[in-house]
């Protein structure tokens, strides 16, 4: 039988640069001050892409985005915003369209991040937990990250392209192991335990994150998650101690060590994927 040489040329790989390339992209990431942030950032940078850091004034996102672009060598802007305000993230969204003329990328990144496992008083238990804590968290976690889609992804739906990439974290998977914040001494009562918020929202992302990818497919917008497991960051000995125990790798992530999976999830490299969740958590999870 004679070879079909036209198949043999569709089937041949695309060039490996050219699944990963950014160029001329334009990648907003809220949060993107932060410590990780500043990482997604680097690496979209790398590929070309230009990047748009969203942060509190507090976090300095202006500051980030030149030692980005310093560092990395494509554009990047940073832009005080709050995204708990669709009144922010609109004049953000103005000054993103002015500065590079389109929207191709939304990390939704921010997050409070409360550190129980640095120590805290009670206030992190279920039945003290302030419900003005409760309200901020949800309002940065998930409402922040309903509002920023919104804002972005409708100029993504006009140009019929876009990605959201929701980060989520392993504790939309498991349940938080409270042995692991627990002091030597302290009642029970009054044990810290990594708040119910962080929980909750982690896990609604993964909902909005399938929720988008059904309503935004006809507008060619793929919404993917990912969920990290903990990075290690000087967090006390008797912390990391226990906690590697419960990962399969017997330690928590580097920093660099999730760029990897969003280059992936942002890139043309995950051109069929939408809707799913990514998780790259060590092993931990699988237990
Ligand atoms: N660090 C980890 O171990 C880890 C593990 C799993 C998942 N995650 C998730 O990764 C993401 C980044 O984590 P990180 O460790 O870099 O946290 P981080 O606290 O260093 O960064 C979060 C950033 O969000 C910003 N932010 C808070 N409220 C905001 C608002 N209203 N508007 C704009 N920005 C706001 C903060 O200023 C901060 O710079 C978070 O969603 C976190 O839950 C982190």
């Amino acid at each position: 039988m004679e070879l079909d040489v036209s198949s043999v040329a569709d089937t041949k790989p695309k060039h490996v640069a050219e699944l990963f390339d950014l160029k001329g992209r334009v990648a907003i990431i809220t949060g993107g001050a932060g410590l990780l942030g500043y990482y997604h950032g680097a690496i979209l940078n790398a590929a070309g892409a230009y990047v748009v850091l969203l942060d509190l004034p507090v976090a300095n996102p202006q500051l980030r985005a030149r030692q980005l672009a310093t560092e990395y060598g494509s554009e990047a802007l940073g832009i005080a915003t709050d995204i708990t305000s669709e009144v922010s993230l609109q004049q953000a969204r103005a000054q993103v369209l002015e500065r590079f003329g389109r929207i191709d990328i939304l990390i939704n990144n921010a997050a409070n991040n409360p550190k129980v496992e640095e120590g805290s008083t009670n206030w992190s238990r279920l039945e003290n937990f302030p419900i003005e804590i409760w309200d901020a968290d949800i309002r940065v976690g998930l409402t922040g990250a309903f509002l920023s889609s919104r804002v972005f992804g409708s100029e993504m739906a006009k140009r019929k392209s876009g990605v959201i990439l929701n980060i989520a974290s392993d504790l939309a998977l498991i349940a938080p192991d409270q042995r692991l914040y627990r002091i030597e001494g302290v009642p029970e009562d009054q044990q810290p335990v990594k708040p119910v918020t962080y929980s909750v929202v982690k896990t609604a992302l993964i909902g909005l994150t399938r929720y988008l990818a059904t309503y935004w497919s006809g507008a060619n917008i793929r919404v993917n998650a990912i969920s990290p497991g903990g990075v290690f960051n000087n967090q006390p000995e008797v912390f990391l101690n226990r906690l590697n125990q419960l990962i399969p790798m017997g330690r928590m992530a580097h920093r660099d060590e999730y760029q990897g999976a969003i280059l992936f999830l942002c890139s043309d490299a995950s051109s069929y994927m939408t809707g799913a969740n990514l998780v790259i958590d060590g092993g931990r999870s699988c237990l």
